[in-house]
């Protein structure tokens, strides 16, 4: 078939990683997507860094990048702009946009599915949440048909990361912060992990597609680790526990039948016998409840350049596939206003 042509945003962390899966795998990415996938070009902000790629893709011009002759869009650049206007202008020209961008997906999602939805061009982001693990497609796809009620779990890595390291060694704060950063873990402002803005960007993005509403990062009550002290987490360990930063999404149906929505990030303390207090390093693992389903647990790595750059690759053959057969993904524009329940009220 006509190959599909790729505008790479962003050639960091996770970018770099695409790019060396793109090229290692081009064959058995041609099979079986049923065309070849190639790399239009690469936007990046200093092309003189980026050795490892071919000289002759490289540009500054993202947005001139995203205009030329080109199917895909895959965003890696992080952050809101310039990749809102960027996304937005793919999606509205009909071309497919695989993101890992969950700090833009938890503050505009609802453009961006609208401007999808609007020219019938594809938006894929299992990178955003739990880097390599699939879970927004099974949220989006395979659980489509039931009812979810809630989703629970370890959503970031660099989180995870210092508080295992600081129940394991009693390892300082941060020590274990520059080790995460330093493995490709941390967002470009560590805070973001820190504070809990990168869960509570990730929890919104869960809730939004577990209970088919929209929830923004700013509806996710959020508390972050920084007030956790080594104090803490040995007072965790004399009580057979443990400290974990948790993401908790709720659908809450209230005594007269309403429902609702809650979504909500911080430290807690879980006994050592939970299945979520195993989970070490970088990883990720998330519960999700279901009515017909009943209990399911998705763990693996939550972050890194090559897991995350995996759940991307995954999306870049789905929707590459999606244009061969002139088919589509899931839609996201028509949703239920689900009121999002304020911390504390009942
Ligand atoms: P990096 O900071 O490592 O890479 C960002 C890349 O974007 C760089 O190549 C940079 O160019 C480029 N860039 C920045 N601004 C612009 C611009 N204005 N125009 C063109 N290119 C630009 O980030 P990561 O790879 O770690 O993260 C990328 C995205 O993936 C983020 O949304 C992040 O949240 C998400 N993500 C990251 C994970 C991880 O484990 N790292 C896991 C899951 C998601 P240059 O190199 O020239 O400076
Ligand atoms: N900074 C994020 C984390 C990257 O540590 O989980 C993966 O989304």
């Amino acid at each position: 078939g006509k190959p599909i042509r790729v505008a790479l945003l962003g050639c960091g962390t996770v970018g770099a990683e695409v790019v060396r899966l793109l090229t290692d795998q081009a064959a058995d990415l041609t099979a079986r997507v049923g065309a070849p996938v190639e790399l239009a070009g690469i936007a990046v902000r200093k092309p003189n860094k980026h050795r490892e790629v071919p000289a002759e893709l490289l540009t500054t011009d993202a947005a001139g990048l995203v205009a030329s002759d080109v199917d895909v869009v895959v965003e890696v650049i992080g952050g809101i702009e310039p990749a809102r206007t960027l996304l937005l202008d793919a999606l509205r020209a009909g071309k497919s946009v695989v993101t890992a961008n969950k700090a833009l997906l938890a503050e505009h999602s609802g453009a961006l599915f609208e401007a999808a939805d609007a020219s019938g061009a594809d938006l894929y982001f299992e990178a955003a949440v739990a880097g390599a693990i699939p879970l927004l497609r099974p949220l989006r796809e395979s659980l489509a048909g039931d009812r979810i009620t809630r989703v629970m779990g370890i959503v970031n890595g660099t989180t995870n990361y210092i508080l295992s390291g600081m129940d394991a060694t009693g390892a300082g704060y941060g020590e274990a912060l520059e080790e995460a950063s330093r493995l490709g873990y941390a967002e470009a402002d560590p805070t973001a992990d820190v504070d809990g803005f990168d869960a509570a960007s990730k929890a919104a993005i869960l809730a939004s597609l577990a209970f088919h509403t929209r929830v923004t990062a700013a509806d996710v009550h959020r508390e972050g680790i920084a007030a956790v002290t080594a104090a803490d987490v040995a007072a965790a360990k004399g009580l057979g526990r443990t400290v974990k930063l948790l993401a908790i999404c709720e659908r809450v149906t209230s005594a007269s039948g309403e429902e609702s929505v809650s979504a909500r990030v911080h430290p807690a303390m879980i006994p050592r016998s939970h299945p979520l207090a195993g989970v070490g390093g970088a990883f990720n693992a998330v519960f999700v409840e279901a009515d017909a389903a009943g209990e399911m647990m998705f763990y693996g790595k939550g972050a890194g350049g090559a897991p995350t750059a995996s759940a991307v690759l995954g999306d870049l053959v789905a929707v590459a596939r999606n244009r061969v057969v002139a088919g589509r993904g899931p839609r996201e524009s028509a949703y239920a206003a689900l009121p999002v329940r304020p911390m504390g009220q009942t």
